[in-house]
C-alpha cells in the first residue's frame, strides 16, 4: 500500500468482527469507522461488547473473524506497528499499584522507546495534562479511584499517539474532573481519532461527532447525536410554560393544527408539551397559534429529543425501530 493510499484509509477500520467466549458470541459481525479529527463515541449497556471490541482493536485480544486496521496496519499482521500508534486507556485502568506515578509513567515512557530530556519532558507533560500535580510522587496503590484513571490518561496519552482508544475516560471521575477530561479529549480531536465507550448520555453530546451502539454484540446504530436526538418522539416538540393555569381550551385548539399529534398537560409546572405529527419543526405553527389567542405565554421551547429514551429503545427493543448502521 502506497503512503497516500494508507492516508486515505480511515484511522481505524473494524470490519464483521466476532468474538465468542466459549458457546457465547460477544461481538456479532461489527462494523465501523473512525476518521482522524473525529470523536466517536461507543455506547451500549453492560455486557453489550464495548471492552471487548476495544480490546480487539487495540491487539489486547484476538478476534475469531473480521479485521481491523488502525492507520492502516492490520492488527493480527502488524501488532506492533499498531500499538505504536495507539494510545489504550483500558477499563479499569490498570497500573503497577507499588510505582510511583512519576516512576510508572517514566517507565511507559520508556517502553514507547523515550529517554533523557525527551522522557523526562513527556512524563511532564503528561502529568499536567491529566492532573496528577498533586500525586505524583505518592505510589499508585494509595491513590482514589479517580486519581488511578487519571494515571490511566496520563500513560494513553504520553506519546501523543494519532489514535486513541478510551473505556470509560470519565468512569469514577467527579465532576470537575469529567469536566477537564472532556476538555483534554476535544482538545486532542484536531489531529486524531478518539474511539471513547461511555454510559454517560450527555458525554456523547458534548464531545462525540459520531456515535455507535451496540447491544447483545451487535451494532444497532451508527450516526450522528443529533440523529440519535432525532429518533425521539419529543424531538422538534414543543414547550409551551404559560403565566398561571393554560386557558381550558388550549390543548383543543393545538390539537385541531394539522402538524400537531398530541399535546401533554404537565400540571405541577405549567406547562403544555405539543408533539410534532411527523417529527419536522412545527414551533412556527404553534406560536402563532399563541399569539392569535392571545394567550399568556411565558417561555417557549424546542426539545432536541432525549437520548436516554431513545438508547432504552434501540437497546431493549431493537425491532421497534429500523437499523441506522450507515451515517
Ligand atoms: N474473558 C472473557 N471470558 C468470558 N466472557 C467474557 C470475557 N470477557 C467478556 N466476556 C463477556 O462478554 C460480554 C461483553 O463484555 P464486555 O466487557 O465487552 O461488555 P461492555 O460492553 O464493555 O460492558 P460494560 O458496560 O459493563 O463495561 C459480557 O457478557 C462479558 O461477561
Ligand atoms: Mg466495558
Amino acid at each position: 500500500m502506497t503512503v497516500t493510499e494508507q492516508q486515505a484509509r480511515a484511522a481505524i477500520e473494524v470490519r464483521s468482527l466476532c468474538k465468542n467466549f466459549g458457546t457465547f458470541a460477544a461481538v456479532r459481525d461489527v462494523s465501523f469507522e473512525v476518521h482522524t479529527g473525529e470523536v466517536l463515541g461507543f455506547l451500549g449497556p453492560n455486557g453489550a461488547g464495548k471492552s471487548t471490541t476495544m480490546k480487539m482493536i487495540t491487539g489486547f485480544l484476538a478476534p475469531d473473524r473480521g479485521q481491523v486496521s488502525v492507520a492502516g496496519f492490520d492488527v493480527s499482521q502488524d501488532p506492533i506497528e499498531v500499538k505504536r500508534r495507539i494510545g489504550y486507556l483500558p477499563e479499569g485502568a490498570p497500573a503497577y499499584e507499588d510505582m510511583v506515578v512519576s516512576d510508572f509513567l517514566a517507565f511507559i515512557a520508556e517502553i514507547r522507546g523515550y529517554s533523557g530530556a525527551e522522557k523526562r519532558s513527556r512524563v511532564v507533560l503528561a502529568i499536567d495534562r491529566a492532573n496528577l500535580g498533586s500525586v505524583a510522587h505518592k505510589p499508585v496503590e494509595t491513590l482514589s479511584k479517580g486519581f488511578k484513571r487519571r494515571v490511566g490518561l496520563a500513560q494513553s496519552i504520553l506519546h501523543d499517539p494519532p489514535i486513541l482508544i478510551m473505556d470509560e475516560p470519565t468512569d469514577g471521575l467527579d465532576p470537575n474532573q469529567k469536566h477537564e477530561v472532556r476538555e483534554l479529549i476535544r482538545e486532542m480531536t484536531s489531529d486524531k481519532a478518539i474511539l471513547i465507550s461511555t454510559h454517560i448520555l450527555e458525554e456523547v453530546d458534548a464531545i462525540c461527532d459520531r456515535a455507535i451502539i451496540i447491544a447483545h454484540g451487535e451494532l444497532l446504530f451508527d450516526g450522528t447525536p443529533q440523529t440519535l436526538a432525532a429518533m425521539s418522539d419529543l424531538h422538534n416538540a414543543v414547550r409551551l410554560t404559560f403565566h398561571g393555569v393554560p386557558p381550558v381550551d388550549a390543548k383543543a385548539c393545538l390539537c385541531r393544527l394539522d402538524v400537531v399529534s398530541d399535546v401533554i398537560y404537565e400540571k405541577d409546572i405549567n406547562h403544555l408539551t405539543v408533539l410534532p405529527a411527523n417529527g419536522t419543526s412545527i414551533v412556527r405553527q404553534v406560536t402563532q397559534l399563541a399569539r392569535d389567542e392571545g394567550w399568556q405565554v411565558g417561555e417557549v421551547f424546542v426539545e432536541a429529543g432525549q437520548l436516554d429514551t431513545v438508547f432504552r429503545r434501540i437497546t431493549t427493543q431493537p425491532d421497534s425501530i429500523a437499523k441506522r448502521t450507515h451515517p
